[in-house]
């Protein structure tokens, strides 16, 4: 292992938590329901697999253009300033390998050896890799469960030092399920701007929001738009996550940095695939409502259910796939009680501590990976057990 890969100081294997356990599991016999990895259940919607076979049988098989097909750049740029009233031109965006692929490269882009980036925490693990892999160091700023992991304004101002480069947002927030008020990105941005930080965005779960919840995008608050990338992806939104493609927004002087580490990987993203991404964001917004509906559906099913458990409350996510309920009346921590569901029912949830001390009150279910069948199958094996407890 070279320096580089020393740098990351989590395993690849505890990186992938309660997934990896399971995936040690060999028995037939068990019938295990994973409820611990984001994955959608949806399949993608039938017009983007047509689009994609179609441009493979054009004989799009060659090279694209580095930074991403013009046109699906062109599209993405009028969906977001549509959307969002954010104003980027085609060549202020880079189509990426999947929101990782995004993250990576801006965080290599962008932090130097002992720049400190604050996380808010609980945050998403693969953040972190990427950070150490920079050089760079990530300081968690706790969320207050008792406040409902919202973003107060001592949140992330205590953790802001010299040193400290950036702020990595996820908005919707997984694991928590919140969707940001604009108030609460007002705080980020006006720390940003008062101690010159940069802001990246992790929307990967931008579509994905329910009820009267809204998605406001940081980088559309006044000053932000220079100081901010914004990441997103096909992955959730469109059942895309096996596809690898996503993208990301910047203001030009980013962009070139970012263009030197996307080149230097993986030079651009499958050609075909991009014309599949292009059929999505032009022709599939009804596919969308109604893959969120499902998910809604799925919500619900699962929130009430997850309140009937003895020893379980759960408040309702504005956007997501995950339900994080507080389990701190078990008395157990997240990691014993997700290892005791698993032994004792077969149903695989993440720990809530996978995403730091501050997540450890809770268990993260999701309910986007599954069928209604298989969700409700879930939901009576989990009742039982906690009714044993
Ligand atoms: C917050 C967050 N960021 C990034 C990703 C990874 O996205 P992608 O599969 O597009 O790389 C996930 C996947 O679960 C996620 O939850």
């Amino acid at each position: 292992m070279n320096y580089l890969a020393k740098r990351i100081t989590q395993s690849s294997k505890k990186s992938f938590g309660m997934y990896a356990k399971a995936a040690g599991i060999v028995d037939p016999q068990r019938d295990l329901i994973h409820l611990e990895l984001g994955s959608p259940y949806a399949d993608t919607p039938t017009a983007i697999k047509q689009a994609t076979i179609q441009a493979l049988l054009d004989g799009k098989v060659h090279y694209s253009h580095l930074q991403g097909l013009p046109h699906l750049r062109d599209a993405l740029a009028r969906k977001l300033a549509a959307q969002y009233g954010l104003d980027y031109s085609a060549s202020e965006i880079v189509v990426t390998n999947g929101l990782t692929h995004a993250s990576f490269a801006a965080f290599m882009a962008l932090l130097n050896e002992g720049d400190e980036v604050v996380l808010l925490e609980p945050y998403y693990p693969q953040h972190v890799g990427k950070i150490e892999l920079a050089g760079a160091r990530a300081v968690l700023a706790p969320f207050d469960a008792e406040a409902g992991f919202t973003i107060t304004p001592g949140l992330i101002a205590a953790k802001i030092t010299p040193r400290t480069k950036m702020i990595v947002l996820i908005n919707p927030c997984n694991p928590t399920g919140r969707v940001f008020s604009r108030e609460e990105l007002q705080i980020v941005a006006d720390l940003a701007i008062k101690h010159d930080l940069l802001v990246v965005s992790d929307e990967v779960y931008e579509e994905i929001v329910f009820d009267r919840a809204e998605h406001i995008s940081i980088a559309s608050l006044p000053g932000m738009r220079g100081r901010t990338v914004t990441m997103f992806a096909f992955t959730k939104s469109f059942a895309m996550d096996g596809w690898r493609i996503g993208y990301l927004s910047a203001p030009g002087a980013i962009i070139e940095g970012i263009l030197k580490i996307t080149t230097n990987d993986v030079t651009h993203v499958n050609t075909f695939i991009q014309e599949g991404a292009y059929e999505a964001v032009t022709t599939q917004a009804a596919a969308l409502a109604e893959l969120v509906e499902e998910d809604r559906i799925k919500r619900d099913l699962v929130v009430s259910r997850l309140n009937q458990m003895a020893g379980v409350r759960c408040s309702m996510p504005q956007g997501t796939i995950y339900a994080f309920p507080d389990i701190r009346e078990t008395g157990m921590t997240s990691q014993e009680l997700a290892d005791a569901i698993l032994e004792n029912t077969d149903v695989v949830v993440e720990a809530g501590s996978f995403y730091g001390p501050a997540g450890d009150g809770n268990l993260r279910v999701c309910f986007g990976s599954q069928s209604v069948e298989r969700l409700t199958e879930a939901m009576d094996r989990l009742q039982h057990f906690f009714g044993t407890l």
